[in-house]
């Protein structure tokens, strides 16, 4: 936005597509990582005398408003951390929000409520996403992509908005694209990639991009379960995504052909049910051999020897990346894990790279200084494509 900074944008009013995404308990923030990352772009056009419009989605609304994905609390977050009064629209192109937008005098901020309170945004039908991004076009005069976390998203704000508007990348676009062009590009050996997460599914694109990649991959998270099936071993009552041994095995078996290491657990931490989120009452789990987990348990982090597996083999690289928690971080029982790989980190000498929503996530709720590490993305699905060498529509919506 440097460029636009120069033409000036006094007066102007200025969108900016921010990912604002934050994860709530209620209407409570639990991480605002995501709204001081876009502080700096908002608070220079401010400075220099724009009028902002700030627009985001949160979480996954079906195309109407619903109290529970209000950005109300983002908003307010963000008028706390400019210092400023930040005016909030109930809606997104509605009275509320041509009100909000009229009412700005220079280097004001408003916020729009939820962009998927409207079915434009999210829908497949160009037309349908085109008309919503119409209406939005009519609220500004220039656009500044800055939601990073959203730009593999084909969304009427992230792609066809930029198409009907001078268009920039803001701050943080521009940071994150320039790390991760990094790791694509003239990466430093070794280099090693924690994937962690759920599903193993979701990481299927990026895995096969990084055999190609990466010296070592380590595997965590609820994934872990389908690697290990796919060695033959018993995997009780864990996550396990049957459908996906096949393609396991042939990466397993690429793996050792290319001579990347994957690493995967040698022990567990186990119990017979999920634990109690709201509660977290003490879930006592048992530690068991990866290859022995007992009918009837499941699987919910990574075990103590795994822990320093893990430590050993992040520490002697140049660069690592590194996606998804190693368990359920969140319940006190199966933090440890996610930790021993956060504290590994920052104890390696590597250019570190966190990335995903939910380790950025990780990393704050289990107190670690986010300075500490080389780069904390804001994207997770937008991290990962970008990773995979995809085209992500907010970026080249951007360039064109
Ligand atoms: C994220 O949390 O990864 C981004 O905000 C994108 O959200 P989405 O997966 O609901 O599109």
């Amino acid at each position: 936005i440097d460029e636009l900074l120069t033409e000036g944008v006094a007066g102007r009013r200025v969108f900016v597509r921010a990912d604002l995404n934050v994860p709530l308990d209620g209407t409570t923030i639990t991480d605002d990582g995501r709204i001081r990352a876009v502080l700096p772009t908002v608070a220079k056009l401010a400075e220099a005398g724009a009028r902002v419009v700030v627009a985001s989605h949160l979480g996954r609304p079906k195309g109407a408003p619903d109290p529970a994905f209000s950005l109300a609390p983002a908003a307010a977050r963000l008028g706390e951390l400019l210092g400023a009064d930040v005016a909030f629209a109930t809606d997104t192109v509605g009275d509320s929000a041509r009100a909000a937008v009229e009412g700005l005098t220079d280097g004001q901020v408003a916020v729009l409520e939820n962009l998927r309170f409207n079915a434009g945004e999210t829908s497949k039908d160009d037309a349908e996403r085109g008309a919503f991004a119409d209406r939005l076009a009519e609220l500004a005069d220039v656009y500044v992509g800055d939601g990073f976390g959203a730009v593999h998203r084909k969304h009427a704000s992230v792609y066809d908005l930029p198409a009907r508007l001078p268009h920039y990348a803001g701050y943080l676009i521009a940071t994150e694209v320039g790390v991760l062009k990094k790791l694509t590009t003239d990466v430093k050996r070794p280099y090693a990639v924690v994937l962690g997460g759920a599903k193993v599914s979701d990481k299927l694109g990026v895995i096969d991009h990084l055999l190609e990649k990466a010296d070592r991959i380590l595997i965590g998270g609820g994934m872990v379960f389908t690697f290990l099936a796919a060695q033959g071993h018993e995997v009780g009552a864990s996550l396990l995504q049957e459908d996906q041994i096949p393609v396991v095995k042939e990466y397993i078996e690429r793996a050792k052909e290319r001579g990347v290491e994957f690493v995967l657990p040698v022990d567990v931490l186990v119990a017979g049910e999920f634990p109690d989120m709201k509660t977290k009452a003490p879930a006592h789990p048992a530690t068991v051999a990866a290859d022995a987990i007992p009918a009837g348990q499941m699987g919910l982090d990574i075990g103590p020897e795994s822990r320093k597996l893990y430590a050993s083999k992040l520490t002697d690289t140049a660069t690592v990346f590194w996606n998804g928690p190693m368990g359920v971080f969140e319940h006190p029982d199966y933090a440890e894990g996610t930790r021993a790989v956060a504290q590994a980190l920052i104890d390696s000498p590597a250019f570190t790279v966190v990335g995903g929503g939910d380790s950025a996530a990780a990393v704050r709720i289990l107190g670690f200084d986010e300075n500490a590490f080389g780069h904390i993305s804001t994207g997770g699905g937008a991290s990962l494509e970008y990773l995979e060498g995809k085209t992500l529509p907010g970026l080249a919506a951007l360039e064109g």
